[in-house]
């Protein structure tokens, strides 16, 4: 459910016609629905709303400081996995103890930083990196909140390159090794090991990886306890999938249903981290098709937009859908044309959507790619110089340009001429 639909003929963001912002803030641009992400992110909390639950936005998944205020402001604590993903946090006045620290290589630096800041807890990734904390807490004379980030070996059934809960990853400690740190928890003098981390993958859509975790994880925790190591966090991570094209993905009702009864019993506060499922289909890129090309085999639909702006499709073959901003009513414009939609880098895998049928596109029109919420600006950079795009949230019948447009100045803006 999102709020980017026709009216007639036209597509709309919430209450506000696509092409009226293209032609206010230029293409390409993000455009943002707030009512689809702060739905998204109800949903999860109502489905959870039954056990302590704090829902940690992953910042990674879109870190514009108007989405992570907006979260803010319906109660939602944060996701980071740096020390840049925590200076937005705290730039739109989170509230520390409600920020998680993931990520396998967090430096001297950014603990420290995140140590003065107070966040709720690191999620361990090493025993190095325990150790580092343990030091950094001495040093400061604090004692640093720490999750042990497990990893479950359990395959969540995604793309490879987005599966983090299996052996061959660089991700959590393996089971075994876990089990033997929570026992000797004692001797980091300056830590409290309060919780448990786990995070098996992203775009699942399914609950059973999620029943395959939570079912070794909570005899897990209980066989802890039996030995009388006591928790307070159970973190099961992000990942919650959805719609791109023709997948199914559990509901957050669904995903609750399936993962509550494994955990209530263990009587631990929850902690969720989903990215994706909030953001994803919150936001549509709003391109503008500089050339039609006909070519030996194919026909072209060259994009003001690239891998550049959005590299989901030229990293992971993610299929976003493409649909025409404003549908014709002319009959002869309503036939088919057979595409692939890409864009102006010098890459062959620069490609928004391939053998795409659409109304017949011409020269000028725009088209929205859908889903582009999650990793879309957030990965974005400028390769081939290019300017990163504008964003712009609408809220009803109101738009707001939360991130300029790049210049050229921009560009070249931190580099220096050695004269
Ligand atoms: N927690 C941890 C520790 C994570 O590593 C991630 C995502 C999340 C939460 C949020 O996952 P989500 O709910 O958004 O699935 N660039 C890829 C996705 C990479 C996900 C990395 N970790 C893509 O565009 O599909």
């Amino acid at each position: 459910m999102d709020y980017f639909n026709y009216k007639g003929d036209v597509l709309y963001a919430e209450d506000v016609p696509v092409s009226k912002l293209a032609e206010k803030y230029g293409t390409p641009l993000y455009v943002y629905s707030q009512r689809t992400f702060v739905e998204h992110f109800c949903k999860i909390k109502n489905a959870f709303s039954d056990m302590e639950t704090l829902i940690c936005y992953s910042v990674k998944a879109n870190s514009n400081l108007s989405v992570l205020n907006e979260l803010k402001k319906e109660g939602a604590g944060f996701d980071i996995v740096s020390g840049g993903e925590l200076y937005r946090a705290l730039k739109v006045g989170a509230d520390p103890k409600k920020i998680v620290y993931a990520g396998v290589g967090k430096t001297a630096e950014e603990i420290n930083y995140a140590l003065e800041a107070g966040i709720l807890m690191f999620n361990v990734e090493s025993v190095n990196e325990l150790k580092a904390l343990d030091k950094a807490g001495k040093k400061m004379n604090k004692i640093v909140g720490v999750a042990l980030r497990i990893n479950p070996d359990v395959d969540a059934h995604t793309h490879p390159h987005i599966t983090t809960g299996t052996k061959e990853t660089k991700f959590g400690i393996d089971m075994g090794h876990a089990y033997q740190l929570y026992r000797s928890a004692h001797t980091y003098k300056n830590l409290h090991i309060k919780g448990l981390h786990v995070h098996i993958g992203s775009q699942i859509t399914s609950t059973y990886p999620y029943i395959e975790t939570v079912k070794k994880v909570s005899q897990f925790i209980k066989d802890l306890q039996k030995e009388g190591v006591e928790l307070e966090y159970l973190n099961l991570g992000g990942g919650f999938g959805i719609i791109y094209n023709e997948e199914k993905p559990s509901t957050a009702d669904t995903f609750a249903l399936a993962i509550k009864p494994y955990v209530t019993g263990l009587k631990l506060k929850l902690i969720l981290e989903p990215g994706r499922f909030i953001i994803g289909n919150a936001a549509i890129l709003v391109t503008k098709v500089i050339y039609n090309k006909k070519g030996n085999k194919k026909d072209f639909l060259i994009t003001d937009a690239g891998m550049n702006d959005l590299i989901r499709p030229a990293m992971y073959e993610a299929y976003h859908k493409i649909i025409p901003v404003e549908v014709s009513n002319k009959k002869e414009d309503k036939e088919l044309g057979y595409y692939d939609v890409v864009g102006p880098i010098c890459e062959s895998s620069d490609f928004l959507g391939k053998d795409r049928h659409l109304p017949l596109v011409k020269e000028g029109d725009l088209l929205a790619v859908r889903g582009a919420g999650a990793y879309g600006f957030s990965m974005s950079s400028n390769y081939n110089s290019r300017k990163r795009m504008a964003e712009v949230m609408v809220k009803g019948k109101d738009d707001f340009l939360i991130r300029e447009r790049e210049t050229f100045e921009d560009l070249v803006d931190k580099e220096k001429i050695i004269k």
